[in-house]
């Protein structure tokens, strides 16, 4: 939610900045700002709508400078428009600020800052923390980033900042708390600084991730310092980054959801890649071998997420479940944090998140820590919140998933899940070796059998066709395949705007049955498994009601196709596993349907991919 971008060196920022900001576009897109240090001056531009609104608004303005921060807003306080972007000036405009995350006591902060004579230009609570800091620096006589520091241990909520003043043109102040904040360290003594790496790569792969409560002082002269909120100074612990700047390029795909789509072979094989061995018959997850012992004796776990990544979890429930005898809870983040849950000596929490930065997500971690939980990670985002705070867990090594629709970060949460498991039900001894051993086999023959699943991308395209004027869509699927539905309908209403619903196929007769009428499409899982001939029966009862139906079948199949209106054909595959091929029809429908309505397929309307407030 927002992505923050900022430049102190030699080069000419603005181009930099723009850069960022499109990389960083995936993280809201209601408005876009830059302010730019020159000869004196704060040059700030700012302008409601996405990056390219800014360029073209500041392409006869004076853009030079080698100091400057950057904005793309999420809004949350005050409307999208051109006032309320970022950045923001303090009273006097000598400051300027970008923020991530929400200050909370925003309110009593402002009535205060009323009174001493501050007038405020924007709805949004950044503009609190920009004026605090200029009264502080006028009434305590410090410098900027003691100014910062001290305004900081006034408010509470979350925030990733960066802050410039023209009185200091040689320095850039960045702290964090709960909104991520990556410091990338130049070759030229420059430095970048952005919510996440990809604004930074291709200048260095030396970055420094923040500490949540640690401010960053980055000076041309004394270079980066590091300092606690309570004035210690820490010794910034440098890493190398590994992503690939081609991972960042659509790669000739017209959008990067079609590009991540098709990825799937490929991050799904790099997800298990050295994880296991078909042949040898082993699995191991290095990431969470110490605590192998305590997974064998859990009796619960518990599995925290949100939106996509908790459909993963529903998936994983019914892995562990059934191959490790764990019981497994799926919980929403956002109401397990606020539930008092009870968590019992020996309980593992697994947090599964793309950007490992989700709020509520990460907010049900800490409070499953306090509480004495193990807590365990799911990550996409190497060096994520998420990703430090647990006591260990695996990445799913995806690669960056810019769409804001998540494809490949669901098979390879899915692939991750599937690989704990197998791990877990060896050391338990809950699986047979002939049953280990073919699983493996079978995970290993998944990503081939991903790329059968995207040839049938043109007949999709033609049941895109028939069904992009729908209003409403239901989403049928029993046992794992239950999630592929949810996170089928899911994919179609945040992209295309159809109303669409995901349901257990023998619940349809609890209610959604009294929809479907000859308009209604029905896109059912109904692949060969224990529950084939349950969800036929099922397609019967929506056939009896004149609905569309269009199946994904095994291949092969030959009773759902004498029934259905369409089916997509996936190859065979053990009935764990079938979450990994099934939903990929459902990607690619969502993908043609959205294109077809003419909607913004990476950066649908009010969403974020990175959702950092609750
Ligand atoms: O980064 P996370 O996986 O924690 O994000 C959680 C959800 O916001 C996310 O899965 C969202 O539902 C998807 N982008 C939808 O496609």
């Amino acid at each position: 939610m927002c992505g923050i971008v900022a430049y102190l060196g030699k080069k000419e920022a603005y181009p930099i900045l723009i850069k960022g900001l499109e990389r960083l576009e995936y993280r809201g897109y209601d408005s876009a700002g830059v302010a730019l240090f020159n000869n004196g001056n704060l040059n700030l531009y700012k302008k409601q709508g996405k990056v390219a609104n800014l360029v073209e608004f500041a392409k006869d303005k004076d853009t030079s400078g080698s100091l400057g921060i950057a904005h793309t807003r999420w809004a949350t306080h005050g409307e999208p428009n051109d006032r309320n972007a970022h950045p923001h000036f303090s009273g006097n405009e000598s400051i300027a600020i970008i923020h991530n995350g929400i200050i909370e006591n925003y309110d009593v902060l402002k009535e205060e800052l009323k009174k001493r004579g501050y007038v405020f230009k924007s709805d949004t609570d950044t503009e609190v923390l920009v004026h605090l800091i200029e009264d502080i620096q006028k009434s305590e006589g410090v410098k900027l980033s003691e100014a910062v520091r001290m305004a900081l241990m006034n408010v509470t909520g979350a925030y990733a900042i960066c802050v410039i003043s023209k009185d200091d043109p040689n320095t850039l102040v960045a702290a964090r708390k709960s909104s991520p904040l990556v410091v990338g360290i130049g070759r030229e003594n420059d430095f970048y600084l952005a919510s996440d790496a990809t604004p930074i790569i291709e200048y260095t792969n030396k970055v420094v991730y923040l500490d949540d409560e640690e401010i960053a002082v980055v000076n041309l002269e004394k270079g980066l310092k590091i300092y606690s909120l309570q004035d210690e100074e820490k010794t910034p612990y440098v890493q190398e980054l590994e992503m690939q700047l081609e991972a960042l390029e659509k790669g000739g795909y017209e959008h990067f959801m079609l590009k991540e789509i098709h990825e799937q072979p490929r991050s799904i094989n790099d997800c298990f890649r050295g994880r296991l061995n078909s042949v040898e018959g082993w699995v191991e997850l290095g990431g969470i071998k110490e605590f192998e012992k305590k997974f064998t004796k859990a009796k619960r776990i518990v599995m925290v997420a949100c939106g996509t990544s908790w459909h993963a979890c529903l998936v994983g429930e019914y892995l562990f479940e059934d191959l490790a005898r764990i019981n497994v809870e799926v919980e929403y983040a956002s109401e397990f944090r606020y539930r008092n849950p009870i968590i019992e000596e020996g309980d593992i929490v697994i947090a599964v998140s793309q950007s490992g930065e989700t709020a509520d997500t990460l907010a049900a971690l800490e409070l499953a820590k306090s509480k004495g939980a193990i807590i365990l990670g799911i990550c996409n985002v190497v060096g994520s919140s998420i990703s430090r705070i647990t006591h260990a867990g695996s990445y799913t090594h995806a690669g960056p998933e810019i769409g804001v629709a998540s494809t490949k970060a669901f098979t390879a949460q899915v692939t991750v899940l599937t690989l704990m498991a197998l791990s877990i039900a060896k050391k338990k001894g809950t699986i047979s070796e002939s049953k280990f051993r073919t699983m493996l086999a079978e995970l290993e023959a998944i990503p081939a059998k991903v790329s059968e699943v995207l040839k049938t991308n043109d007949l999709i395209e033609k049941i895109s066709a028939q069904y992009k004027d729908a209003s409403n869509a239901l989403y049928l699927g029993r046992g794992s395949s239950f999630p592929v539905a949810l996170e089928g309908a899911l994919k179609l209403k945040e992209i295309s705007y159809i109303h669409a619903e995901g349901y257990p196929a023998a619940e349809m007769k609890h209610g959604p049955i009294a929809l479907i009428d000859d308009e209604m499409p029905v896109f059912v899982v109904a692949t060969e498994g224990p529950s084939y001939e349950k969800v036929v029966s099922n397609i019967q009862e929506v056939k009896a009601r004149k609905g569309k139906i269009i199946a994904v079948v095994t291949e092969g199949d030959t009773q759902v196709r004498e029934m259905a209106d369409s089916v997509i054909e996936i190859p065979a595959t053990d009935e764990h596993l079938v979450p990994l091929l099934a939903t990929i029809p459902f990607q690619l429908l969502s993908y043609h349907i959205a294109v077809m309505r003419g909607c913004n397929v990476d950066q649908p309307r009010n969403l974020a991919k990175s959702v950092t407030v609750e």
